[in-house]
């Protein structure tokens, strides 16, 4: 079987599907998928509403993953997909297009009439983006083994919910999300098709690249702890303001990040009372340290949290750190990269790799199984903001591209063949 007589993805109708979850779980304010949240499960039923349409019934894994299969010729089956979730008022592309992709994919060789040479499975990972209790990747950490259920259950959002009463709501028990990896055993590898969300595609005039890995991260949740006063009597020369402590603190982590290449990102930061009348006497920040390196991660972590330290000591507070989640540096399949490589070039006219600076369940999926990815363009290198987007052309590129490269596997014979097997 050639790349020729393989069926092939309907991008426009791809690109339809995905304008139709923007119209449910959109709108002016972005993207409202949060995960867990009604509008999480109409995006789910949405993605039901497909699969049925195309004759593939689903079903969850233990952490709350959706799976869906498409039976071939051989085993393990090739796993493609993505994330539905999104951030609070993020953009329609981000997680959406890989799982809709995936769905095109399995689309194609059923309306083809033709059974694939190796069996497929879509994957719909649960709570990828961690925006809500600052652990990313939920579903595809259980699946690939890493999930700490202990740490992670007890977890709180901004009200103090913690996660293990959260996800219970949606029928997961978290202590018993790793038994999601029993679904490793009947996979070969997997492929996600993922928007880049940065600006390195649309600076080069790319349509679409594969990504050879992703970088680590070390999030942390800092707390000082001064004291609280009224602003207008306290002197300004005997205060404890732990607001301008975390405040002195993220303006160093800027200085880090720059000095050791890497990213450093204040994403939140809460000051209480929170009032225009009081000194702040707790200042809360959540921290995400990103390198491509993990003995570099390791050294900006280190500096991060001296720097927090002197910023505390500086203004006569405490400090107390709680390490919220992490991820290890990872490099994505060599073998796997090339045919990526050779989809981009065949397709999209171009051959690049880049290393993502944003997570993926391919991060977590690459602990356990060969993995490859494409990234379409980011129009302003914007995303996590409403503003998210890409062209129709460039989206229809890098949805072609992918499904040459889930071609290219499926019908693989030989060293690429026994990669998979
Ligand atoms: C998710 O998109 C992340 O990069 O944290
Ligand atoms: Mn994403
Ligand atoms: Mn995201």
């Amino acid at each position: 079987l050639t790349a020729g007589k393989c069926p092939q993805i309907d991008a426009a109708r791809v690109i339809a599907d995905l304008r139709e979850l923007d119209r449910r779980t959109g709108g002016p304010g972005g993207a409202r998928r949060l995960a867990w949240t009604d509008e999480w499960r109409e995006a789910r039923a949405l993605l039901g509403e497909l699969l049925s349409q195309i004759g593939i019934s689903s079903d969850r894994d233990e952490a709350g993953n959706v799976w869906a299969r498409l039976e071939g010729d051989e085993e393990p089956a090739v796993a493609i997909g993505s994330h539905l979730d999104s951030v609070p008022s993020g953009g329609w592309l981000d997680g959406a297009l890989g799982v809709l992709a995936a769905a095109g994919v399995m689309r194609s060789w059923v309306s083809s009439g033709q059974r694939p040479p190796r069996s497929l499975a879509l994957v719909d990972w649960a709570d990828e983006e961690g925006a809500r209790f600052g652990h990313s990747l939920f579903g595809s950490s259980a699946f690939s083994g890493t999930f700490d259920a202990p740490h992670a259950g007890e977890l709180c959002d901004q009200t103090g919910q913690r996660l293990a009463d959260v996800v219970a709501a949606d029928g997961v028990d978290s202590r018993r999300a790793l038994e999601a990896g029993r679904r490793r055993a009947r996979l070969g590898c997997y492929l996600e098709l993922h928007i880049e969300q940065g600006p390195v595609l649309e600076r080069r005039g790319l349509r679409a690249a594969a990504v050879s890995g992703c970088v680590g991260i070390e999030r942390h949740r800092c707390r000082f702890i001064g004291q609280t006063g009224h602003a207008g009597t306290t002197p300004m020369t005997s205060r404890r303001d732990a607001g301008l402590a975390a405040c002195a603190a993220a303006l160093e982590l800027e200085q880090i990040a720059v000095r050791c290449a890497g990213t450093a990102t204040t994403g939140s930061l809460t000051l209480r009372p929170g009032i225009p009348t009081a000194v702040p006497g707790e200042a809360e920040m959540l921290v995400d340290v990103r390198h491509a390196e993990a003995a570099q991660l390791h050294v900006m972590l280190q500096a991060v949290l001296g720097a927090a330290r002197a910023a505390a000591d500086t203004r006569r507070c405490g400090l107390r750190v709680e390490r919220v989640w992490g991820i290890a540096p990872i490099e994505f399949d060599e073998t796997l990269v090339v045919l990526a490589r050779e989809a981009c070039a065949e397709i999209a006219g171009s051959d690049f790799a880049l290393r993502s600076g944003a997570l993926h369940d391919a991060a977590e999926v690459a602990r356990v199984l060969p993995v490859a990815m494409i990234f379409a363009p980011s129009r302003g290198g914007i995303s996590h903001a409403p503003e998210e987007d890409t062209s129709d052309a460039d989206l229809t590129a890098a949805i072609e591209t992918f499904d040459r490269l889930c071609t290219k596997v499926l019908i693989s014979r030989g060293p690429i063949a026994e990669r998979v097997a």
